[in-house]
């Protein structure tokens, strides 16, 4: 499939772009506010990657990963959401926060941060991969990936592409609210990795 990765130039979407193009099955545009860097970063990733602004980058892709700084999640929705109309869009965006002497904590926004970006765009939102982390990208990481959503097809399609990334399975979490679990998620293995230098992903028991 033809896949946009908004915020490509960044750790998480450079390392996931990287390992879609080791797989070697999709088409990748790397997204960037800047077409240049987008470019830059895309050439350093081979054939099948090309680069482009974030608007013109999800023109006429199957998939766009959300990919962008949290903190930016939403402006580049309301970015995009023209270009983008129905496209598919899977955010992997998680807003967490670190405290000093307690270490890093969930968004305590009521809604999650994918609910907030599927109220600004037409297109259906998944959210997933959050508990995949850039490093352990490099090479295919022992473990499981999970992907929540309320449009069946467009779950479909993100649950295709985590499937491709991960050694273990991409699996289907429920509607979009589990969003609110999976970004929270994101917290907890931050702090996992803070407490036991590690580099923590998550397989789930007892499903196959
Ligand atoms: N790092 C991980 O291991 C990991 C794992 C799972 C999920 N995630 C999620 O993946 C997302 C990216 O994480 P990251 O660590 O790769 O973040 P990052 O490197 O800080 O940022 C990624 C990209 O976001 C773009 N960006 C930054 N500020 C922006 C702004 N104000 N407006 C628009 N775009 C902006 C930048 O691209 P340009 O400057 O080129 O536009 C940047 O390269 C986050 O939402 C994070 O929650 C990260």
């Amino acid at each position: 499939m033809k896949v946009a990765i908004l915020g490509g130039t960044g750790s998480f979407g450079r390392a996931l772009s990287a390992r879609l193009a080791i797989v070697g099955e999709d088409e990748i545009v790397i997204g960037s506010r800047d077409e240049e860097r987008a470019a830059t970063t895309a050439a350093e990733l081979g054939a099948r990657v090309t680069g482009a602004a974030n608007e013109e980058a999800v023109r006429g892709v199957d998939l766009a990963v959300l990919a962008v700084n949290a903190d930016a999640a939403l402006d580049t929705a309301r970015a995009v959401a023209g270009a983008l109309g129905t496209t598919p869009l899977l955010s992997v965006a998680s807003a967490i926060s670190f405290e000093k002497g307690r270490g890093m904590l969930p968004d305590p926004d009521v809604l999650s941060l994918a609910e907030r970006v599927q109220q600004i765009v037409d297109a259906p939102v998944t959210a997933g991969l959050h508990s995949v982390a850039a490093s352990n990208l490099e090479d295919a990481p022992d473990e499981d990936a999970l992907v929540c959503g309320d449009d069946e097809t467009a779950k479909t399609i993100a649950l295709e592409l985590a499937g491709r990334v991960v050694g273990g399975y991409a699996l289907d979490a429920g509607p979009l609210a589990s969003a609110r679990a999976l970004e929270g998620l994101t917290a907890v293995i931050v702090n996992l990795n803070r407490r036991y230098k590690a580099h923590a992903g998550v397989r789930v028991t007892g499903v196959r």
